[in-house]
């Protein structure tokens, strides 16, 4: 039934996009149609995570209580709940940071459960920090020049034996992080020790960690949280850009609801530590349910 549904709405957005239903003949709904197709299609394409059962308590605090969720391939799924929910303790527990007291996580129908960080970095799954974790004593430049798994100069004999391929390798990735600090308007700190950077441009650096390696999933905790407005949006855009061009899948904690109901797909509901519900924006600005344990009342964009 539900196919029937998916391939419904399919031919509608088609025949919007052909002038043949008068109320769609405008560029706007021609230039939605692509948006909109897509964001059809992602709920036919199979989940890439499965959280099933998590669990997680510290001493008498039950963070996270038997909560399950998946987050579908080429989404940008958002992950919402009031202060203390569990979101940041999910996503320690998805990368590795935290191990669970029980359940499990799959990627790509893999049990990744109980793996390092870096062997899950390894699988294709980055993460950003809600508190950033920058290398402080390292410049802004070595920061993002560190992400790069596989470097010719990490063997030590290389140094000798493959030196050209060594500095070409470099002098790709400063090129890349050069490009990556001037699209992030912090060209001009490349120098400077990262501790000396102001709250909203380490949350900056965290992205522009992100964008030095090819992801497939990336979680993002709180990716705008104290970054200037204007900057916020452009940073916004690049990350919907990559799910959508590059089919990357984005799973964010955010606490701004215009972000949250204009970049997401889908969203999920989480309150005490578990799921509580999900949908799409629309579902989800005015489910009761949502409205009493987070919202307060039913959501409406700021114009
Ligand atoms: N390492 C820890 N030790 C003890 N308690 C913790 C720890 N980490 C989280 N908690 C507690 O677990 C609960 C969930 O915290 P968590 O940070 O996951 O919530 P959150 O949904 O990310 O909140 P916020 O929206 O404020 O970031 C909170 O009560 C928090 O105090
Ligand atoms: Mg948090």
């Amino acid at each position: 039934m539900s196919v029937l549904c998916v391939f419904v709405s399919l031919w509608f957005v088609e025949q919007c996009a052909n002038n043949s239903v008068p109320l769609l003949k405008s560029g706007i709904a021609r230039a939605r149609h692509a948006e909109v197709v897509g964001r059809i299609m992602i709920f036919m394409n199979e989940p890439i995570l499965q959280v099933e059962h998590l669990s997680k308590s510290f001493g008498g605090i039950q963070a996270v209580r038997d909560c399950s969720f998946d987050v579908y391939e080429g989404s940008i799924t958002g992950l919402i709940g009031p202060n203390g929910a569990g979101k940041t303790t999910l996503f320690n527990l998805i990368t590795g940071f935290l191990q669970p007291d029980s359940g499990r996580v799959f990627y790509r129908k893999k049990d990744i459960t109980g793996l390092e960080p870096f062997e899950i970095f390894r699988q294709g799954i980055f993460r950003s920090f809600q508190i950033t974790r920058e290398y402080k004593e390292m410049t802004v430049l070595e920061n993002l020049l560190l992400i790069p798994e596989k470097q010719i100069g990490e063997i030590l004999w290389n140094a000798w034996l493959q030196r050209k391929a060594i500095q070409a390798q470099e002098a790709r990735n400063i090129e890349k992080a050069l490009e990556i600090l001037r699209f992030l308007g912090m060209e001009s700190k490349k120098d400077l020790p990262a501790k000396h950077l102001p709250g909203g441009e380490k949350k900056l650096l965290e992205i522009g960690r992100m964008m030095m390696v090819d992801l497939d999933l990336i979680l993002l905790d709180e990716p705008g949280a104290g970054v200037p407005p204007g900057l916020q949006q452009k940073v916004l855009n690049y990350i919907k850009t990559l799910a959508q061009e590059h089919g990357h899948t984005l799973l964010m904690v955010e606490h701004d609801m215009d972000v949250i109901m204009n970049i997401c797909d889908r969203i999920i509901v989480t309150c005490d530590g578990t799921f509580l519900t999900e949908g799409t924006p629309d579902e989800i600005r005015s489910n009761p349910a949502v409205i009493e344990a987070y919202l307060g009342t039913p959501y409406e964009a700021n114009e």
